[in-house]
């Protein structure tokens, strides 16, 4: 048999962060996370989707709306992004407390498609 009906929901849902946080790195998500699911690049956060229980209160904490569900079909590229939340997830360092946003995050908080000229697969410094 299958698992139940909230094993199947857990399995196939999770939030993600996405482009926004490139280079932004505010943190204001991670605090509230009740289960403590966000790992730290050198200038991007990751949700692990298999810890993420989908409770949802980090999405609105984020200043610059980088955090989405993976149900919502308005972000462009989900694929990707859930690959590269869970794929750096699983080698980046966990973060819970709040930090200094980046030196430069004025400067590139508005800055669109920041994928591929700027995200770093290192891990925090
Ligand atoms: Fe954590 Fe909930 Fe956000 Fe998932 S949706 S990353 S469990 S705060
Ligand atoms: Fe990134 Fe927003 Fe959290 S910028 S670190 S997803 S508060």
């Amino acid at each position: 048999m299958c698992g139940n009906k909230n094993e199947i929901i857990k399995f196939l849902m999770t939030y993600i962060v996405k482009d926004e946080c490139i280079k932004c790195k505010l943190t204001d998500c991670v605090e509230v996370c009740p289960v403590d699911c966000f790992y730290e690049g050198e200038n991007f956060l990751a949700i692990n989707p298999d810890e993420c229980i989908d409770c949802g209160v980090c999405e609105p904490e984020c200043p610059i709306d980088a955090i989405k569900a993976d149900t919502d079909t308005s972000v462009k590229d989900m694929d990707k992004w859930l690959l590269i939340n869970k794929k750096f997830s699983a080698i980046w360092p966990n973060i819970s407390k709040k930090q200094e946003p980046m030196d430069e995050h004025e400067k590139f908080r508005n800055v669109k498609d920041k994928y591929d000229k700027h995200f770093s697969e290192k891990p925090k410094k």
